[in-house]
């Protein structure tokens, strides 16, 4: 049974009989079909969207994300039977029906959604762009613009790929880069200790930011690396997950 759904109704009256969104018919028939998904019982932590970093009350530091990446992965995994956790840096993108979605904005907020969020789960995908530094104070009132120069002071954001770790977690982590882009994703690799890193070269026009393609390397943590051509983002989303299944199939 899908709905009803309360609202207003062809008597003219309020209440409970409208018909639910149809994106939300769909959401819940596919999830009827992934019960028996390979993520099946899983739970999976996906982070998405680009955070902000607040300078006054009207601006803030940013990035070019749109949350493509981490919302495609976050439906794959649903229909692959997960139970998903969303943590969402601010996107243009709806809520996904079926998936738990925590609405964050800074790297701090989303810092500790995940460490919260991770508690119980086996995987954490983090496919959002977080600041690497935010403003060291953020001014109380709006910044008037009464002298040339303005000197933002910066100070480093946690590392959250990095700095979260549970036993048995099963990290992928993506890899922005515009130059030498396999060396420096498995540096990343590496010192963050990840599973899986998802790597794209952001100079290109038709992967990585604000598109619906992507062109990426898919490395894991025994060195094995996959080029793989390029996809809507939403057939890298199961790509991703097919390789997280196989990880935790195999321990
Ligand atoms: N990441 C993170 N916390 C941060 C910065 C990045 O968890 N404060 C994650 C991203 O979500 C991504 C991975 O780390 O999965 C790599 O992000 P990327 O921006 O490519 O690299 P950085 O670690 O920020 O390194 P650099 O900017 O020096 O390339």
């Amino acid at each position: 049974m899908v709905g009803p759904t309360s609202g207003r109704l062809a008597s003219g009256r309020l209440g409970s009989g409208r018909l639910v969104e149809i994106s939300e018919v769909i959401a819940a028939i596919k999830q009827v079909f992934a019960r028996h998904g390979k993520l099946s019982g899983r739970r999976i932590v996906v982070t998405a969207g680009g955070t902000r970093e607040p300078i006054d009350p009207v601006r803030y530091v940013g990035n070019h994300s749109s949350g493509k990446m981490g919302y495609a992965i976050a439906e794959a995994a649903r229909d692959m039977g997960a139970q998903v956790t969303l943590i969402s840096a601010p996107s243009a993108l709806l809520s996904p029906a079926g998936v738990e979605v925590i609405q964050v904005q800074t790297a701090k907020q989303m810092y500790e959604a995940v460490v919260n969020a991770v508690k119980g789960a086996e995987v954490l995908i983090m496919a959002a762009a977080v600041a690497d530094y935010s403003p060291v104070n953020v001014a109380e009132n709006k910044i008037k613009k009464d002298s040339d120069k303005l000197t933002l002071h910066l100070v480093r954001t946690v590392d959250i790929l990095g700095a979260v770790a549970a036993q048995g977690l099963i990290k992928v982590g993506f890899a922005a880069e515009s130059e030498n882009v396999e060396e420096n994703a498995r540096k990343k690799l590496r010192e963050k200790q990840v599973d899986i890193i998802v790597a794209n070269d952001i100079t290109a026009n038709d992967s990585g930011f604000n598109v619906d393609t992507n062109e990426v390397l898919l490395i894991d943590r025994d060195g094995r690396t996959a080029k793989l051509p390029l996809m809507q983002k939403s057939e890298l989303a199961v790509r991703i997950l097919d390789k997280v299944a196989e990880l935790l199939n195999n321990r």
